[in-house]
């Protein structure tokens, strides 16, 4: 289903940072290959520095060699170069957002339904829409003008409704764009067609047939030279607060009346409201949190690579003690019908011995008992590296006797020649759209900053010396304190029969 874009101008705000290079700048790139912009679409660029429209031309086309070493097509290449246009805005003009008014204003050159990309210092949000608005850039009377805000919406709770306090001053609901990019990756996306397009799942969808959920982000990565922004902010409100929720709320969420952005996220709203806050008295039983050690992580064929700890990065980097966790599992229940009594094990860590990021179900036991052995059979949504669904099940081994072995149906969701698509292409591609069902509403922020708070307030009193793992490592054992049942383990990538301590 593809929606037509409106002529626009895409205004990106920070176009000379990280984000903008990697993934923004040939992320349009893509879209425009891909036939997805309107002939009058512009793209203007705001940097800090003045520069010649000439030379930021050039240093896209830097980008886009950098990004595409195989190369990219020419024709395509001269249409996109077309669309760019550069503008200054330097920190210290009192006039720079008139004279950014001025260069929007030749509506020959820019369509004026403006799409509003903000990658720039969370601080700098709410001041960037005020002085948008005291120019009139935000008006709709005549054209729509959307805002996308990248992450972290607030810190927690309390920054969060004032960051949105400030930006409702300006702006309505229906033009905040808050991003998540897992939102945007298509087996993310694909949670809710396994769900809904299918007959067969929904029916044992629920804690008569579910046993618990494991939601999980590992990574191989560490920290790197993140540590200033890292130290403050943690594993719980880098990866939990909204990717490992959202995730958590496709998985959980009621049937949505339809397929509309309103009904998706009325029904993610819902679940998200429905979390059972963690009982911080009894903290220890339901969060557990870690930092890495040194160790050893692989890099990839067959490699290995000895790393810092944690604790050492931060040292190298001025820093001489922290309690902030790379490591977090916690155990969420949903308070309503479908959900009564079952965990959901919710964990994300850098410095693991794999990078995989996967929803793992397990099933209750099987009818009969066989062997002294009830199985349980595995659902595993696989969304990163590999995409697939893999469903495990018990078939007889053919001989003599009766037994069974785990077998394992396993349907890679990319088949040869698929489309590899960034998770921001079809996000940028919605903002233009104005289809707004990938994007947060901030009922959602709000829900998931009221999970998180209690959780990082007991942490911060908590004394008890923090975990460490070593790097490349599995979970640390003592990660199974928040397990309800005796027989629950954590599940690891996608191998047959899977791991288990
Ligand atoms: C970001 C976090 O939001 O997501 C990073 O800030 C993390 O710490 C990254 O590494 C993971 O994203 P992905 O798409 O690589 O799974």
């Amino acid at each position: 289903m593809s929606k037509q874009v409106n002529p626009c101008t895409f205004v990106l705000f920070g176009a000379s940072g990280n984000l903008s290079r990697i993934k923004l700048i040939p992320g349009l790139f893509r879209l425009d290959a891909a036939g997805r912009f309107p002939a009058e679409m512009k793209i203007l660029s705001i940097g800090r520095g003045e520069m010649s429209r000439e030379a930021w031309q050039a240093e896209i086309k830097g980008m886009l060699d950098a990004k595409f070493k195989n190369g990219y097509d020419q024709e395509v290449y001269q249409r996109f170069i077309a669309r760019n246009f550069y503008h200054a805005n330097p920190p210290t003009d009192p006039d720079a957002f008139s004279k950014l008014k001025n260069a929007l204003s030749d509506e020959k050159v820019f369509p004026q339904n403006l799409a509003y990309f903000l990658s720039v210092r969370p601080t700098d949000f709410a001041t960037i829409v005020q002085q948008l608005h005291q120019v009139g850039l935000t008006d709709e009377s005549k054209y729509w003008r959307r805002v996308l805000i990248e992450k972290p919406f607030g810190t927690n709770l309390q920054t969060a409704q004032a960051l949105q306090a400030e930006l409702t001053k300006y702006l309505k609901e229906s033009q905040i764009y808050r991003i998540d990019h897992y939102l945007g990756k298509s087996a993310i996306q694909n949670i809710m067609l396994t769900r809904f397009t299918n007959a067969v799942f929904e029916p044992l969808w629920n804690h008569h047939h579910i046993d618990h959920v494991q939601i999980t982000n590992n990574e191989t990565l560490g920290v790197g030279d993140r540590t200033t922004f890292y130290n403050a902010t943690g594993a719980l409100r880098d990866m939990f607060q909204s990717h490992l929720l959202q995730t958590m709320a496709l998985v959980a969420m009621e049937k949505p009346k339809d397929f509309t952005p309103e009904s998706i996220r009325a029904e993610k709203i819902n679940l998200l409201k429905s979390i059972r806050p963690v009982d911080v008295n009894h903290l220890h039983k339901n969060v557990f949190r870690a930092q890495y050690a040194g160790g050893r992580v692989d890099v990839g064929d067959g490699h290995s690579e000895k790393v810092l700890s944690y604790l050492e990065e931060l040292k190298r980097d001025g820093v001489d003690s922290s309690k902030t966790e790379t490591y977090a599992a916690v155990k969420l229940f949903v308070d309503n019908e479908r959900w009564k009594g079952v965990p959901f094990y919710v964990r994300t860590a850098k410095r693991m011995h794999e990078g995989n990021t996967a929803i793992a179900i397990r099933f209750k036991k099987s009818p009969i008992e066989l062997n002294g052995q009830q199985q349980q059979n595995w659902l595993i949504i696989n969304i990163q590296p590999r995409e697939c669904i893999k469903m495990e099940v018990q078939s007889k081994i053919p001989g003599l006797d009766i037994a069974t072995r785990t077998l394992s149906i396993d349907a890679p969701q990319r088949q040869q020649g698929d489309e590899s698509i960034d998770s921001y292409e079809t996000l940028l591609l919605n903002l233009m759209e104005g289809d707004p069902s990938q994007y947060l509403h901030i009922d959602e922020v709000l829900a998931q900053w009221r999970l998180v708070d209690p959780i990082v307030e007991a942490w911060a009193k908590d004394d008890t010396p923090v975990h460490q793992y070593p790097a490349g490592s599995r979970d640390p054992l003592e990660s199974k304190v928040i397990f309800e049942g005796q027989d629950q383990f954590w599940r690891y990538s996608i191998e047959l029969g899977g791991d288990k301590f």
